[in-house]
């Protein structure tokens, strides 16, 4: 058999894990042949393609970002894209395509109607059908090893200090490096946040426990409508807001409220980078294979997750808008700040 693999969407660690392990197990293993394509959908509708052995993927298990390259290119946004993929199947005689990627990569598979597999990755962890997306545990642990390191300065100036982390449409990240830290206030798109009830609890730790406090905002943080300004967000190639800069925002408005200290850090994309942790290696793997499996049964159109201990398929059109973090998560004194 001969199967397309790409990785679309926003870069994270653990891509090269399962490229290497789909490359491996199909190559390898069961004598497939793939074809990677470059910078995801973008390389299936200009022909950038290499076949990929065992050997193209020595050595990068442990390595962050993606040796194919990715893109957030969407098909059916380009003139023709659609025939163009299916062209790109006949082209290269392929079955079909394995797709590592997010929301944007996934749901577009389901619109092209051509036979694919999706593997979950996002830092977001905001994919349905499964419990994990790769990325996701090593992103929170990034922020929450950065958060630890904020208390420094908090304490020896008692400080408030801001912390932006990802999460456009989910807290995941949010939520997880909030609690791991023990941040006071944390701010996840799932609830509206009131800068009031943020300060008032702010004041109080200052007052009872300690003259500083953390709080964790992600970048997708609602304000209750009214109650403060949002940043103005330029539009990504897909029209959807480049988040980014509403915890500078937060920042500016508990100064002023409160009087105290405040300085906002931006996590940004370095939650994206470097080596995954050996969670996303084995969840990246065990995905990897079962996609292969999958595609050699001709079992089409669905993603590979992991429910529990088990990874196991769920057709395209169930996994269809975002996973956000379930009420009994975030409702805490730390997010309702009540
Ligand atoms: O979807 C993952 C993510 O990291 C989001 O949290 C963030 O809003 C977005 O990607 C940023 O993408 P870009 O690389 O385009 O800045």
């Amino acid at each position: 058999m001969r199967l397309g693999v790409l990785t679309g969407g926003g870069d994270c660690p653990g891509l090269n894990a399962a490229i290497r392990s789909v490359v491996r197990h199909g190559n390898g293993e069961r004598g497939c042949t793939l074809v990677g394509f470059r910078d995801g959908w973008r390389g299936v509708l200009e022909g950038h393609a290499d076949e990929l052995t065992s050997d193209d993927v020595r050595g990068i298990l442990p390595r962050g970002g993606t040796i194919l390259g990715t893109s957030g290119t969407q098909p059916h946004r380009v003139d023709g894209g659609v025939a163009k993929v299916r062209e790109a199947l006949e082209v290269h005689r392929l079955e079909g395509f394995i797709v590592i990627g997010g929301e944007g990569t996934i749901g577009e598979a389901a619109r092209l109607d051509v036979p694919v597999i999706g593997i979950p990755k996002t830092i977001d962890n905001d994919i349905r059908g499964t419990d994990a997306s790769i990325g996701f545990q090593t992103a929170a642990q990034i922020a929450t090893d950065l958060i630890d390191r904020l208390y420094s300065t908090a304490e020896s100036h008692n400080r408030v200090m801001v912390c932006e982390v990802m999460g456009r449409h989910a807290g995941w990240i949010g939520y997880t490096a909030g609690v791991a830290t023990g941040a006071d206030v944390i701010v996840v798109p799932e609830h509206p946040f009131d800068v009031d009830l943020a300060c008032r609890r702010i004041r109080e730790v200052h007052a009872l426990h300690r003259p500083f406090s953390i709080v964790v905002v992600s970048e997708g943080a609602l304000p209750v409508p009214g109650s403060m300004p949002i940043p103005d967000y330029a539009l990504d190639e897909n029209g959807y807001p480049r988040l980014g800069g509403v915890g500078a925002v937060v920042a500016e408005e508990i100064g002023r409220r409160t009087g105290f200290e405040t300085r906002v850090t931006v996590l940004g994309h370095v939650q994206r980078g470097g080596s995954p942790l050996a969670f996303d290696r084995v969840l990246a793997t065990r995905l990897g294979r079962t996609a292969v499996d999958e595609a050699l049964a001709r079992r089409w159109g669905s993603v590979i997750g992991i429910h529990g201990a088990k990874i196991d398929p769920t057709p395209i059109a169930e996994v269809q808008g975002t996973k956000t973090l379930p009420p009994e998560l975030w409702r805490i004194p730390e997010v309702l700040c009540e």
